[in-house]
């Protein structure tokens, strides 16, 4: 039986019950104090019990309306939409009408709908990522075979220049597959991922010598400061924090866009958790594309550029690994001018 025809029922039973219950309490009252000794029909009876009666149904009629629309009908309404789901042409977000437990489930209904939009989403952009990146040598290899294969007079040099070519494509190929992989082998690893406590401050300032180092050989700049004291701890996997790290300087440098690039290594403790940022003073990322950089296969130069080598699997790999630390990331446009990304990580409980 639906919700809209049993609570009416178990109202109306409540209120019959509750109804019989007062009659039959003042009934026994007067009979040992009043001197309304008749019976139940008695009009005197009757008017007494009428002011009651008229409470009651208003209070059971308000209870009755205030459950048909502050629960029956979101739930209805929440039904509805459950069967409606569609990620292809997705509908407007479910309308928050209040921050109580039924407001919660719309929250939650909408950002399991935006998850499923976001997962559709990243299903196509990998098979059309990955059809792009293979398909481009692979029209080079095939037009080199065909050359080779029809001019059979050419030059010695001249074919091996193209066997070279095909060699050079044929490599970029298994590079790519190799890195498809490893994505997938990662996921696998994080499953079985080990944390160990881990200072905060030695983690950042290690990252930071490392980095220092590595940036100024490549003629950029690196800025760290931090503000962890020595007691505070971070349960980590140290080396999947490194990649994290190295994904994002190697970003900085990569997308940078600029010579002498200045990279913003930032680190503090915040409540229950310690935050990492890492900006630059490059180019940056457009605003429209900023919420997109998490996604497998997103990169914001769609011509997807054979020299830089970007899969647009980095900051997906940082996203899970961070999100197996029970952390969050997020991107944001930097103060310095290119890309900040910040991250957090949960401190480990103090004994
Ligand atoms: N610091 C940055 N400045 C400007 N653009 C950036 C920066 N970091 C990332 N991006 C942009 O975000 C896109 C996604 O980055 P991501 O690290 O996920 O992939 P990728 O570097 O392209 O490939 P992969 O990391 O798999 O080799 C990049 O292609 C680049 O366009
Ligand atoms: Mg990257």
């Amino acid at each position: 039986m639906k919700l809209k025809i049993k609570l009416p029922l178990l109202f109306l039973l409540m209120f019959i019950i509750f109804m019989f219950s007062i009659g039959m309490y003042l009934k026994l009252v007067f009979a040992v104090y009043s001197p309304i000794r008749s019976s139940l029909l008695d009009s005197r009876y009757i008017a007494l019990l009428l002011p009651i009666f008229a409470i009651a149904c208003f209070i059971f009629i308000i209870l009755i309306i205030y459950i048909h629309f502050c629960i029956e009908k979101p739930i209805q309404l929440l039904n509805t939409r459950l069967e409606e789901v569609n990620i292809v042409h997705p509908l407007p977000p479910l309308a928050l009408r209040s921050n109580d437990e039924i407001g919660e489930l719309y929250k939650h209904f909408n950002k399991m709908e935006h998850r499923l939009q976001l997962a559709h989403k990243e299903q196509i952009d990998m098979i059309a990522a990955i059809a792009h990146d293979l398909k481009t040598p692979l029209t080079s290899i095939n037009g080199f075979t065909e050359l080779l294969a029809t001019h059979k007079d050419l030059p010695e040099t001249e074919k091996q220049e193209y066997y070279d070519l095909i060699q050079r494509k044929s490599g970029y190929m298994v590079e790519l597959i190799n890195d498809f992989s490893s994505f997938t082998k990662e996921k696998l690893e994080l499953e079985s991922m080990v944390a160990k406590p881990v200072k905060a401050s030695k983690l950042f300032e290690n990252i930071a010598l490392e980095y220092e180092y590595e940036l100024a050989g490549l003629d950029n700049e690196l800025t760290c400061r931090h503000s962890f004291t020595e007691n505070i701890l971070l349960m980590v996997n140290e080396p999947m924090i490194r990649r994290v790290f190295g994904n994002l300087f190697s970003n900085a440098v990569r997308y940078g866009g600029k010579n002498k690039l200045k990279v913003y290594m930032t680190g503090y403790p915040l409540g229950q958790y310690a935050f990492f940022q890492i900006e630059d003073n490059g180019i940056g990322v457009p605003d429209k594309d900023i919420s997109s950089l998490f996604l497998k296969f997103f990169t914001v130069d769609k011509s997807r550029q054979i020299q830089k080598g970007g899969l647009g699997l980095g900051l997906a790999s940082c996203k899970s690994i961070i999100e197996h630390h029970r952390g969050e990331i997020c991107a944001y446009p930097s103060e310095y001018g290119g890309l900040g990304i910040r991250f957090s990580l949960p401190l480990a409980a103090q004994h």
